[in-house]
């Protein structure tokens, strides 16, 4: 049976404050949860939580493996706007996880095939991803898969839109800086984990998330694919 949990927070900190619930109740009940981990703005507040309550002594992340969705194409782990730097920086350097644990796939790999089929072996040798934080992007994206023709399933090289660049811009010095390519988790990995918590903030992204709920199940509109997720759970603040 298809469930889809919508939660409309009353403000930011209160979309932050049940995400992370969600995920403490999964990592409380099952130490060993692979966590699918998101980047951009709207998780921050979520990060936040995690590591306040981490450092209350009230949550545990020393068995938890995590896996990330995404990574620019050319950032080392250095690069103040690369995923990796901003999950050690908001998250992993400040709770008791494990770095070893921790997962984001290497923008500057030699052999980029050989990193993506890896990244897809590792997940799926752990059983899969136990919950999925995902963002959206304005045009649909989740992870940097892009409005396509068709859903691509594995971790993959993606090229980025004119409008993912122009939105995340605002990471860089200018758009220019923005890398072209990323390196994307697929959606096979995302709609195999067992619950997917979406976080939605603002204004700006009300008209691409009731498409992307309500509207036709499409690959040009990437988040569509949630729809079929037999474990949605969607916290939305001032989006719905
Ligand atoms: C980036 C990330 C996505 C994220 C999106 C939205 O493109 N690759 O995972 O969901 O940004 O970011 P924000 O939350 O800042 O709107």
């Amino acid at each position: 049976m298809l469930f889809m949990k919508i939660i409309k927070a009353t403000d930011y900190n209160d979309m932050s404050k049940k995400a992370a619930m969600i995920i403490s109740a999964q990592v409380v009940l099952n130490p060993h949860s692979v966590l699918g981990l998101a980047t951009g703005s709207t998780p921050l507040g979520t990060y936040a939580k995690l590591v306040e309550w981490c450092n209350k002594g009230d949550l545990d992340f020393s068995d938890v493996i995590t896996f990330n969705l995404d990574e620019y194409r050319g950032l080392t782990s250095e690069h103040e706007q690369g995923y990796r730097y901003y999950m050690n920086n908001n998250l992993f350097s400040k709770i008791n996880i494990k770095p070893e644990n921790t997962h984001v796939p290497n923008g500057v790999a030699n052999n980029i095939e050989e990193e993506c089929s890896n990244y897809d072996k590792q997940i799926s040798e752990l059983g899969g991803i136990s919950l999925q934080l995902l963002g959206i992007g304005h045009d649909g994206h989740i992870g940097f898969n892009e409005p396509a023709e068709y859903f691509e399933k594995s971790t993959h090289c993606v090229n980025l839109t004119e409008e993912t660049i122009k939105a995340n811009s605002r990471f860089f010095e200018n758009a220019d800086m923005v890398p072209k390519q990323a390196i994307t988790m697929g959606m096979k990995s995302i709609m195999q984990a067992k619950k997917i918590v979406l976080v939605v903030n603002g204004k700006d992204k009300k008209e691409i998330l009731n498409k992307a709920l309500f509207g036709p199940i499409t690959p040009k509109v990437p988040a569509s694919i949630l729809q079929l997720h037999p474990d949605l759970t969607v916290i939305a603040c001032d989006a719905l």
